[in-house]
């Protein structure tokens, strides 16, 4: 038994530099047909000459010919020129709060000061990619967010606004308000809730920002994604840390998932009977929603049991060890 994906996308991927990027890369250019690159490098990826060389250093690492990177800019001010001049490179601008998640000190302090720049983008049509999260309790975190989330969408009508990788019950509900809004999830958040890690002995392999949420939430997530939702996408979220940063004291926030994305996705929607809408989620919505052309290229999923490896490097990956049903064909 076998699926075959149509040009498969990961609508929300962190590569990183240097060694790290050399690792990980060739593992999502090896089974998908592009990925919307965060920009959350340790100097953040804020001009045109920026994008332009972290580009190039992707195809250099990821040596595939078909795999588009969807480059984003890391939010700030922008002027008319400065976007017009970088709006045919990107798909997208990526907005952090300042210091909410790993990369983002320079981010968003003050959202009544950006105003002009996000009617710049409406104009532009250049979508808003936003890592939707308030600086409260951290399970509120989302929620309290999402008041920020609506007044972008109604006062921006016509801006494509991208809530990433949402958690709770209440942004799936938010999600079916505007029409502008798109969404994100993640293969974790479908998968896991805040008792996997830390509910019994504390994992740090799924410490992530945001953090898993209630089963109801996840739930929620699921029925949604499951009922075929036309504005939920997959976006990995794949964040790698060295295994010396997860295991430690101070713990970075981040799951690294790409190796394992597919096949898990295939045995999560298996498992809901849904392998139906597999395609649709990871390619179809999002070329829907953005607009996209990507590389023809297909994967084929076979059921064919593979256990994953404990660690790709110095990475350990989301479900290292577990043997899976299926596995992509070579
Ligand atoms: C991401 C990272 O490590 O860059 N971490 C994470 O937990 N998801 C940043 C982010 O997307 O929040
Ligand atoms: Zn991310």
């Amino acid at each position: 038994m076998h699926i075959v994906l149509n040009s498969p996308l990961d609508m929300h991927l962190h590569l990183r530099e240097g060694d790290m990027l050399q690792a990980v890369a060739p593992m999502t250019t090896a089974s998908f047909a592009g990925a919307v690159i965060m920009p959350n490098l340790v100097s953040p990826v804020d001009s045109p000459a920026k994008v332009r060389r972290y580009k190039e250093q992707i195809e250099a690492a990821g040596k595939s010919a078909s795999f588009a990177a969807y480059m984003t800019l890391f939010f700030r001010n922008y002027s008319r020129a400065e976007l017009a001049a970088v709006r045919k490179k990107i798909i997208g601008i990526k907005l952090y709060p300042a210091g909410i998640t790993t990369g983002s000190d320079s981010g968003v302090t003050d959202f009544a000061s950006i105003g002009g720049t996000l009617a710049l983008m409406e104009e532009m049509q250049i979508p808003l990619l936003v890592h939707g999260e308030a600086g409260g309790f951290v399970l509120d975190r989302e929620k309290e967010f999402l008041e920020v989330y609506l007044r972008l969408a109604e006062s921006f009508p016509n801006l494509h606004i991208v809530m990433e990788h949402i958690t709770t019950a209440e942004a799936v509900d938010l999600l079916d308000c505007y029409q502008n809004v798109s969404a994100t999830v993640t293969l974790h958040h479908l998968l896991i809730t805040l008792d996997d890690v830390i509910g019994g002995l504390m994992q740090p392999d799924l410490f992530c920002k945001p953090i898993a949420k209630r089963p109801e939430d996840r739930r929620r997530l699921r029925d949604a994604v499951f009922s075929g939702h036309q504005r939920i996408m997959f976006g990995s979220d794949s964040a790698p840390h060295p295994r010396h940063k997860k295991e430690c004291c101070g713990c970075a926030a981040g799951i690294f998932s790409a190796p394992v994305a597919l096949p898990m996705l295939a045995e999560l929607f298996e498992d809901a009977g849904r392998l139906d809408l597999l395609q649709s989620f990871v390619s179809d919505i999002a070329c829907n929603r953005y607009g996209l052309q990507p590389p023809a290229k297909q994967v084929i999923l076979e059921k064919k049991p593979w256990q994953v490896p404990e660690l790709y490097g110095k990475v350990k990956p989301f479900g290292a060890g577990q043997t899976l049903r299926w596995s992509i064909a070579a």
